[in-house]
């Protein structure tokens, strides 16, 4: 199993040494995996002057699976957009094709208080968001800024592109089928039919692809109603699919139900299992270098590249539980902290949870 390491920017690093020393551990205990490191983002414009860079494309061409802290930070935001660490993280998706996002909200009963939903409303919430990561208006061509004659005098004018083929719907719509029927065997489609054709297109293949999956429920909503009824009953939800822009929306929305983003792993797969791995949060610049920083949700990335990529059901379970233990025995970051619990910085919380998955007591 050949796994390309990509720290990345900000709290990147501190986050994925954790989870590196997790995948060691079960290295040590049996599985059989090379890591590889290279730079993505802001950390390879500073080196390469390119946000993904040659180098790093053979790394992550040649890798199974990719694991990804985060990229992205002030300091590189006034570059030109095809230098900008986004870009980086945009490129290494559609370069390996990665087009079906999984993004789990989980609540872990422990952190029912965490969450800025009162309690009642969150429990039981167990979701999971499917989200089409390789179209939509993100890769969309033409786009861009320029200065037109508008209104009879020249101004900036800016456009971008949203579309879809319905073969690129109806595969996305197919892993959420799929990802359903292992589940509570209930789809929501979202869409903005009332408005756009590219999202008509998309309700109507998702009404086509149910055909083939008749065990599963499917249902639509409107996104605006989408985003209400996920504060209003989380718990309706099981397998909820979209399209990129809504479901980078959504997915954000979802994270903060469960208490903290900082928990929220995520993958992206091709169409042959290989895949990205990384957590659904960001480079957190405000506290990059403190050593403050959750690394759980990078922590259970990698359970779910065991779990995706490498058919490691057993292996990934067993980190799972080691989080799900470190919460029951109190330790917290700081973004999940209350009065109470037991407050960790980033290394702490890998030891905590490199003590549970060995059984050794600290
Ligand atoms: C995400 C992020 C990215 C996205 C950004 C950093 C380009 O917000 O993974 O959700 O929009 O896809
Ligand atoms: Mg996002």
């Amino acid at each position: 199993m050949k796994i390309c390491i990509l720290p990345g920017d900000g709290i990147g690093p501190e986050i994925v040494a954790e989870a590196v020393r997790v995948l060691r551990v079960l290295r040590a205990l049996q599985l059989d995996c090379e890591l590889e490191e290279g730079l993505l983002g802001g950390c390879a414009v500073d080196a390469t002057g390119e946000p993904y860079p040659e180098a790093t494309q053979r790394l992550a061409q040649q890798a199974d699976a990719v694991l990804l802290g985060a990229v992205g930070g002030p300091q590189w935001d006034s570059l030109p957009r095809a230098q900008r660490p986004e870009r980086g993280l945009l490129g290494i998706r559609q370069q390996l094709g990665l087009f079906a996002n999984l993004r789990p909200a989980i609540l872990y009963p422990e952190l029912a208080g965490a969450s800025t939903l009162k309690p009642e409303v969150v429990a039981g919430l167990d979701m999971l968001i499917v989200r089409e990561l390789t179209g939509d208006i993100y890769f969309g061509q033409p786009r861009g800024i320029e200065t037109r004659v508008v209104d009879g005098r020249p101004q900036r004018f800016a456009f971008n592109t949203m579309h879809y083929s319905e073969d690129e719907i109806r595969r996305i719509l197919r892993v959420a089928f799929a990802a359903a029927r292992k589940r509570r065997r209930k789809l929501c489609s979202v869409d903005k039919m009332n408005v756009l054709e590219t999202t008509q297109l998309w309700r109507d293949v998702a009404n086509e692809t149910a055909a083939e999956y008749p065990d599963v429920e499917l249902s639509h909503l409107l996104v605006d109603n989408a985003a209400m009824q996920l504060v209003r009953n989380p718990s309706q939800f099981d397998v909820l699919v979209t399209g990129n822009m809504f479901g980078d929306i959504l997915s954000d929305e979802a994270a903060m139900l469960t208490g903290s983003i900082g928990m929220l792993p995520s993958a992206s797969l091709d169409a042959n299992n290989k895949g990205l791995y990384e957590p659904c949060h960001g480079s957190a610049p405000d506290i990059a270098g403190r050593g403050v920083a959750n690394p759980l949700a990078t922590i259970l990335s990698a359970a779910m590249m065991l779990r995706y990529t490498f058919a490691q059901e057993d292996a990934a379970r067993r980190i799972e539980d080691a989080v799900r233990k470190v919460l029951a025995d109190g330790y917290r970051t700081a973004d999940i902290y209350q009065p109470g619990t037991r407050k960790v910085g980033t290394r702490a919380m890998g030891d905590a949870v490199l003590a549970a998955l060995t059984g050794v007591k600290e």
